[in-house]
């Protein structure tokens, strides 16, 4: 989709989405290439040597991705996070932090920058990352059990190697850490209590994520959903916890802290969330935009379609259309996937033809 340029929202006014939502993450992708194959993100029938990744002159440069960048910050983004596919499978990607490592809030603030990264080569770039000005960063973990993990990924990749790139990046004195699992119901749900003890007390923030029916190629079903409460009444029967406040407006995780003897926050012992995407849909304040590989911005993760801003920043060197496409499409968006997805019938809810996960990013 092209943005409409006729449309404008005026510059002065502070920008909010139709459900009054502030533009505040970016999340962009840099490759849509993986090294895994998760079942529930690439799948292996689908993504296989045939498949069509996008061409490297679809993707967006590090300039190109840096220019635009700089026009979400001044219309509100704080937060960056780069994402695939496998962010570190991108060349260089080192090159890219570094660029938007300079850029600054209007109030002259640092970014919130970040990556996820499923970990495999993280032991090589974690130095690196943090030496171009990567603050923290998210490493996807489903399981502690080496056959386990290597039957998620679907690759045969050992877990050892990914804990390495864990402690790697420790030592650079990248953080907070967070550790994402994803928990699919009768495949890896053994695994939580083992990965709570594993992290609890290290700094480390685990966080377990109810499986989604993003994309259209996960065979998604209720049945393999393992609802967060669940989990927490999980934790629970080997450790009291306590709810925590949201570190920031708009957080996908609900939190909860290790309780101490008197049933107060152990900050020692750290803390877990749950992000329930599936029971209790956070669209009411979500502040997310997605860029694709190849520049198209998406307002929703479910959403089946973007808006090409590549074609306007290869138009010309204005920067002043850019902010005004951005402004315009945040301003009209009215996404709510999730919070909606509840209300449809089955059917309908699957029927909508929607864009991968691998392709605009966690
Ligand atoms: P922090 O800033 O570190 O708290 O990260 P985050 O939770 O905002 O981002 P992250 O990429 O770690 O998100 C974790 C998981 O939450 C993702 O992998 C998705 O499964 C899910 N998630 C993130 N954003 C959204 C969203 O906007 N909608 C939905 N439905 N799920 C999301
Ligand atoms: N459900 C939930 N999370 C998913 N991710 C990918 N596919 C899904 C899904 N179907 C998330 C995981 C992974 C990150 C890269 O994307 O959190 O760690
Ligand atoms: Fe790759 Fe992450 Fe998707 Fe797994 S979830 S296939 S590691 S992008
Ligand atoms: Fe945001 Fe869409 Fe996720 Fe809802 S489903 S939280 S609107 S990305």
């Amino acid at each position: 989709m092209a943005p409409d340029p006729r449309a404008t929202w005026p510059e002065e006014a502070g920008l909010t989405d139709v459900l009054g939502r502030p533009l505040r993450d970016l999340r962009i992708s840099v490759t849509d290439r993986c090294n895994f194959r998760c079942s529930y993100c690439m799948p292996k029938e689908v993504f296989d040597k045939d498949y069509q990744y996008l061409p490297q002159t679809a993707l967006l440069n590090f300039e190109e991705i840096t220019r635009l960048a700089r026009q979400f910050v001044a219309q509100g983004v704080r937060k960056i996070r780069l994402t695939g596919g496998e962010p570190l499978l991108r060349k260089n990607i080192e090159v890219l932090v570094a660029q938007l490592s300079t850029l600054r809030t209007p109030d002259g603030l640092p970014l919130d920058l970040t990556l996820t990264t499923n970990g495999s080569l993280l032991a090589k770039k974690a130095r690196a990352l943090k030496d171009a000005g990567l603050q923290r960063l998210t490493v996807s973990l489903d399981g502690l059990d080496d056959a386990v993990f290597r039957s998620m990924n679907d690759v045969d990749f050992p877990v050892e190697d990914v804990l390495r790139g864990i402690d790697a990046a420790q030592a650079a004195g990248l953080g907070p850490i967070k550790v994402n699992m994803v928990v699919k119901r009768g495949t890896n749900e053994q695994q939580i209590l083992p990965m709570a003890r594993h992290f609890k007390g290290t700094g480390i923030v685990l966080r377990f994520i109810e499986y989604m029916d993003v994309g259209a190629t996960n065979g998604w079903c209720m049945d393999e959903v393992m609802p967060s409460a669940d989990v927490v009444r999980l934790l629970q029967t080997e450790w009291p916890l306590v709810a925590l406040e949201h570190a920031s407006a708009g957080e996908t995780a609900q939190r909860w802290g290790y309780a101490d003897a008197t049933g107060r926050h152990d900050t020692e012992a750290g803390e877990v969330g749950v992000i329930s995407s599936v029971t209790q849909a956070f669209c009411g304040d979500c502040n997310r935009a997605r860029l694709s590989t190849e520049g198209q911005l998406y307002l929703c993760l479910f959403a089946s379609q973007g808006y090409d801003l590549r074609s306007l920043l290869r138009s010309g060197n204005d920067d002043a259309p850019l902010a005004a496409a951005i402004r315009q499409i945040w301003h009209q968006r009215s996404e709510q996937y999730s919070a909606l997805r509840s209300a449809l019938p089955a059917d309908a809810a699957s029927a909508v033809r929607r864009v991968e996960m691998s392709y605009i990013g966690g």
